[in-house]
């Protein structure tokens, strides 16, 4: 799918994201950030809020299958835009509730173990260079291996391997194998790498539609592993592009070019941003699925928008400077930002101790609807530092 007409239009104009503008949105964070600080040493955010406020779980406990890492990772970010030890005493400290988690095998069988092990382990690694770290992030590799499915060629998403109501691979996994290429690198184990490469082969040839839309899941044989059919979980339907499903999509194939430096992903990356932002609405911010318009009534998912805004600052790097669609995706980038900073955030929100408002975790299960999501929060925060940081490296 190319840029419709409309679109190009749209963001050939750029707006203004000022230092000033996003040094303010940055300091809003960082005073939510510090008034949670004390609760959320031993517990962590639940995946959304409660009328704008995230109750207390515990890592792995009830409520918690993929979400932990999100705020050890927004504590690491606020150090490394800050420098102040307050944020890396707390992340370092919870460490070891993610190394007892791997250990004791503790609501590890699913994919999300790149999801909790990547912001919150190699993001530690990656900053402090903790031996413990690594090897803990390390096991959490090794054991994403073991979904992984030869008939087919893909990790397993969910549920009872081999059974086929859950044998099939979901797009929020490109988020996950970013891990595997990590423990490659850092052990020189092929494994790790053999694997991810082959999921996300897996995944670029059944989730992108000829459109550039996406399916969220997508299921295979179980006994030949045939490519069967694409579905949705949290989309509003099967055939339509759940948002943040493409929002992995944006971000998870620029994150697999960065491992395997293969262009068809640079393609890939095109077709779905592109049809992302053929849908975006007046103002810039996606609905919890790219199906519905501004005459809906239907929620927005900001957290969407935010990784979106991620996955395009991450692919620019990677677009030659005359390449015409490098600067619209970079406005168009700016432009959701902006939206974001000025529309979307709880600053003015006293009570809540979320980031970004008005995001939805699964509108289908009624779960988490136009609440804070705590992905949502941490990928703001990553878009605030990767604009505001230059060399920030990459936890992913
Ligand atoms: N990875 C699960 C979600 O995006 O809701």
């Amino acid at each position: 799918m190319e840029l419709n007409e409309k679109t190009v239009k749209r963001y050939s104009e750029n707006v203004e994201l000022s230092k000033e503008m996003l040094y303010r949105a940055l300091h809003n964070a960082l005073s939510k950030i510090d008034r949670n600080i004390e609760d959320f040493i031993n517990l962590f955010p639940r995946p959304s809020s409660v009328n704008g406020i995230y109750p207390g779980i515990s890592n792995g406990g009830e409520w918690d299958d993929w979400t932990s890492g999100f705020w050890t990772g927004i504590l690491w970010l606020a150090y490394e835009i800050t420098k102040e030890e307050k944020y890396k005493k707390v992340a370092a400290f919870q460490l070891k509730s993610y190394k007892e988690r791997i250990e004791w095998k503790n609501a590890v069988d699913h994919h999300d173990l790149g999801f909790l092990y990547i912001p919150s382990v190699v993001a530690n690694y990656k900053v402090t260079g903790s031996e413990e770290a690594k090897i803990t992030a390390v096991m959490a590799a090794e054991h994403l291996t073991t979904r992984y499915r030869e008939k087919g060629e893909f990790i397993q998403a969910w549920g009872e391997l081999g059974n086929p109501d859950n044998h099939r691979l979901i797009i929020d996994c490109n988020l996950n194998i970013p891990l595997l290429f990590w423990a490659s690198e850092i052990t020189g184990n092929k494994k790790y790498y053999e694997i991810a490469e082959k999921h996300v082969n897996t995944a670029a040839q059944t989730v992108v539609r000829e459109d550039g839309s996406t399916f969220h899941t997508y299921y295979f044989d179980v006994e030949t592993g045939k490519p069967l059919k694409g579905s949705t979980a949290q989309g509003n339907s099967d055939d339509s592009a759940w948002a943040r499903g493409q929002a992995w999509g944006i971000y998870g194939f620029p994150l697999a070019y960065k491992y395997l430096k293969d262009k068809k992903f640079i393609e890939l990356y095109k077709k779905i941003v592109n049809y992302f932002l053929n849908k975006l609405p007046e103002d810039n911010v996606c609905y919890w699925d790219l199906f519905f318009d501004d005459n809906s009534g239907e929620e927005k998912d900001t957290s969407a928008a935010a990784i979106a805004v991620c996955g395009i600052l991450e692919m620019s790097k990677n677009l030659k400077d005359d390449d015409s669609n490098k600067k619209i995706y970079m406005n168009a980038a700016n432009h959701i930002m902006k939206s974001l900073i000025e529309k979307y955030t709880t600053k003015n929100d006293t009570r809540s101790n979320g980031l970004l408002k008005e995001a939805v975790y699964s509108k289908p299960h009624g779960t988490g609807v136009n609440e804070c999501c705590i992905w949502g929060d941490y990928f703001y925060m990553e878009a605030l530092v990767r604009f505001l940081k230059a060399d920030w490296k990459v936890y992913w």
